[in-house]
């Protein structure tokens, strides 16, 4: 009976679920042989790191060989893209990113770039987000040829296909279900480093050296899409804002950051595959408020904030009509004339994050 019934549930799963995978699901999983690899690098023999983790030593020994396989293939694999970034020497890959929802990634991210590619940049937006607002944004939604299709390793992988959206500015679309793709990374060694191996493997392809900038908007989650971003970045980007939580998601973000760091590196040399720099924006900044001065006080002379932005309502209102705010003012005279002080102001804010992300 069990056995039909699961025969049953698997064959389901094959024939409804796309990444459905056959075989026996590891008994012990990757943090806990990375453990026990951990403990060996420190000098502990096999039989006193199966008598603490019960991991026999047969097994040890089949799955520390696979790590020694994948650190080599990873230090290639890192050391080949720096050799391919070095080529595009002037191309920044920058991340929105933060724990909280709703404090403006996707707002930056569109606005930022629209700045940037109407000062002579050629940009590229990838919505790493599975809410897809930034997709959305730009009308392309959509199930085919997303950004999905570098977190797929079975044959079946389409291309990735990018959408002009205005001059200078392209996008790959998300994915609404990108985030169970994530989940079913869980058990593959190179979870966090897909986004990487993609990039390097599609780099001519693609034509991707083209970019000067590449801005990935992401979930507000610190998992395994997120973390993949993070991992080929040179810049993160982090809003923080006004609120009774808001300097704490600073040293929330900066601890994560600091563990995936140390959970990613190379064993021989000791150094990090994740060296993005991380710098803060506090955004949505109200004028009269004891909120927004507590945040301001905090981060007076905070050398890891890039710039402050204000609340403005025209974000809000360029985004519900699908534009920037730059966007917007071109199109609309009104709208230029009413903000004209402020959209001064915001091209100076942009000026000063573009300094510090050089
Ligand atoms: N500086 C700002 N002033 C006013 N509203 C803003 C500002 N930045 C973002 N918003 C608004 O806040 C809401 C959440 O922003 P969003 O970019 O979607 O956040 P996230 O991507 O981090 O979830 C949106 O309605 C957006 O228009
Ligand atoms: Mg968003």
């Amino acid at each position: 009976m069990i056995v039909t019934r699961t025969q049953e549930g698997k064959l389901y799963a094959k024939t409804h679920d796309p990444y459905f995978k056959e075989g026996r699901p590891k008994t012990y999983t990757d943090e806990q042989i990375q453990f026990a690899y951990e403990l060996r690098q420190q000098g502990m023999t096999y039989k006193m790191i199966a008598r603490k983790t019960g991991i026999s030593i047969k097994t040890q020994q089949r799955r520390f060989k696979q790590i020694n396989c994948l650190f080599n293939c990873l230090s290639m694999l890192y050391y080949e893209y720096r050799r391919i970034r070095k080529e595009a020497e002037t191309m920044k890959i920058i991340t929105f990113t933060a724990i909280k929802g709703g404090v403006g990634k996707t707002t930056l991210t569109l606005n930022y770039g629209d700045w940037l590619a109407k000062h002579g940049k050629k940009v590229l937006l990838v919505d790493l987000d599975h809410q897809c607002n930034l997709t959305t944004v730009f009308e392309k939604t959509r199930r085919d040829n997303t950004i999905a299709e570098a977190f797929k390793d079975d044959e079946e992988i389409q291309r990735v296909n990018i959408d002009n959206v205005a001059p200078n500015l392209d996008l790959i679309a998300g994915f609404i279900d990108l985030d169970v793709l994530g989940s079913r990374l869980e058990n593959n060694s190179n979870k966090e480093m897909m986004l990487f191996m993609w990039f390097k493997n599609n780099m001519d392809a693609l034509n991707l050296n083209q970019y000067d900038y590449i801005l990935i908007d992401t979930h507000p989650d610190f998992g395994t899409i997120t973390k993949n971003a993070i991992a080929v970045s040179d810049y993160l980007l982090s809003p923080i804002t006004p609120s009774e939580h808001g300097y704490n998601a600073k040293f929330d973000l900066e601890t994560r950051l600091d563990k995936f760091k140390k959970s990613l590196f190379d064993y021989r040399t000791g150094e990090t595959y994740v060296d993005a720099k991380l710098y803060f924006i506090g955004n949505m900044i109200k004028h009269n408020t004891n909120m927004s001065r507590d945040l301001l006080n905090h981060i007076a002379d905070d050398e890891t904030v890039a710039t402050v932005i204000p609340e403005r309502e025209l974000f809000n209102k360029a985004t519900a009509k699908h534009a920037s705010i730059f966007e917007l003012a071109q199109k609309d005279d009104l709208v230029y004339k009413q903000n004209k002080k402020f959209l001064e102001q915001a091209n100076q804010l942009f000026q000063e994050l573009s300094n510090k992300v050089k």
